[in-house]
């Protein structure tokens, strides 16, 4: 049974924004985020199922109850925002154990889970302290702190990251999954960003317009893309895009392409020719923006350095079976990839929810309706 289920949700505003016909499984356990861009309608579904907006079709169910119709205190959850709201005037214990204290949790008992998840987040020693003595880092742990001591089941967490730099988000990054792993908590995570959603989650809800374009897990996102959207909003580098009448392709097809599937020849001797515009080298790989007037965003990783300066035209090969095609019209997949026959051997569908993410060459069935 799945613990977390999303029926048909639809909350526009004069039938505009928000989000539309809103369907959604999650076991329990699971960490899912919420992908997409600015306004595509990340917090509404964040704020529907905290119950701090109200739909005007569909239903919501937590743990096989229909909470559709409750108020935010019933519903058995804890939040996390991109804006901590610490007290300024409380100190760090204080701030994580509120919650704990309105719900008038016996002294010992909150002293212990106190401490416990102090230590879980990395906060012990920085009890007394206030939010204005601590880094942006150390005040987003305390506000995960404060929504992990609630032991509730099910925790939403709204761009909790936003506010802090590219190192520290990385490493509050890898608390949040540690922190919900231990506690076994399912987490619904809103993130615009891909690399985080990738990286966290055991499946991915990629929204467009207030619709979903995509789910699955990061594997299945990465590998087959259902839409030219999908395809460049994940990755980074994104997917280059190539019309298909470039490369011999007939009818109206766009071709997909992961910047790794790429490797580069003499000019002359590839499957077109491209100007080097960039070349950053990494230590272990080498990145490369090319330009041809057929593609869009068109790169290459390769391992190690460079043989190839910039301004060079070179051969770009793009072998065959790692072409994605796209119906240039509608954006939409038009087939898999050729699998080579070792990865058809080993195929397997992946388990409910990509609790353990399929690798490239697997062929995980996913249910890309939901
Ligand atoms: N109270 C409201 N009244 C009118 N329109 C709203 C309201 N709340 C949200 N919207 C609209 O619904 C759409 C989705 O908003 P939402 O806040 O869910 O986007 P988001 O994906 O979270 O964006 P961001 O990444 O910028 O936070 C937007 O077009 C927004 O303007
Ligand atoms: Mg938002």
């Amino acid at each position: 049974m799945s613990f977390l289920a999303l029926e048909g949700l639809t909350r526009q505003w004069d039938g505009q924004g928000g989000v539309r016909d809103i369907s959604l499984d999650l076991r329990q356990g699971a960490f899912l985020s919420i992908l997409g861009p600015s306004g595509c309608g990340k917090s509404t579904i964040l704020r529907l199922i905290a119950g701090l907006e109200q739909p005007q079709a569909g239903r919501i169910k937590i743990d096989g109850r229909d909470v559709t119709a409750l108020p935010t205190a019933q519903r058995n959850l804890s939040m996390v925002f991109q804006s901590y709201a610490l007290f300024p005037h409380l100190s760090v214990a204080e701030n994580v154990i509120f919650g704990l204290k309105v719900r008038r949790v016996a002294r010992a008992e909150r002293a212990h889970r106190l401490a416990e998840v102090l230590a879980m987040t990395g906060l012990t020693g920085l009890e007394r302290r206030k939010p204005s003595e601590l880094s942006g880092g150390q005040r987003q742990r305390v506000a995960l702190a404060r929504a992990a001591v609630a032991e509730r089941p099910l925790c939403l967490m709204d761009e909790p990251l936003s506010n802090l730099d590219a190192k520290l988000r990385h490493s509050v990054r890898r608390d949040i999954r540690m922190l919900a792993r231990k506690l076994a908590l399912t987490v619904i995570y809103v993130t615009h960003d891909q690399g985080e959603a990738m990286s966290l989650s055991d499946k991915v809800v990629l929204m467009r317009d207030g619709r979903i374009e995509q789910v699955g897990a990061p594997a299945d996102l990465y590998a087959r893309p259902a839409s030219t959207f999908a395809a460049q909003f994940i990755g980074e580098p994104a997917m280059s895009l190539i019309d298909g009448a470039a490369l011999g392709q007939d009818g109206a097809i766009t071709i997909g392409l992961r910047p790794e599937a790429v490797s580069l020849a003499p000019a002359g001797h590839g499957d077109l020719d491209a100007r080097i515009d960039d070349i950053e080298y990494l230590g272990g790989e080498t990145r490369m923006a090319l330009r041809h007037p057929a593609a869009e965003g068109l790169a290459a990783i390769l391992p190690g350095p460079a043989q190839f300066e910039p301004g060079q035209t070179v051969g770009v090969l793009i072998p065959k079976e790692n072409r994605l095609l796209f119906d240039s019209v509608t954006g939409s997949l038009k087939k898999e990839p050729q699998q080579n026959p070792k990865a058809r051997i080993r195929q397997n569908p992946a388990p409910e929810d990509g609790h353990k993410a399929p690798t490239s060459t697997q062929t995980a069935k996913e249910d890309l309706s939901k």
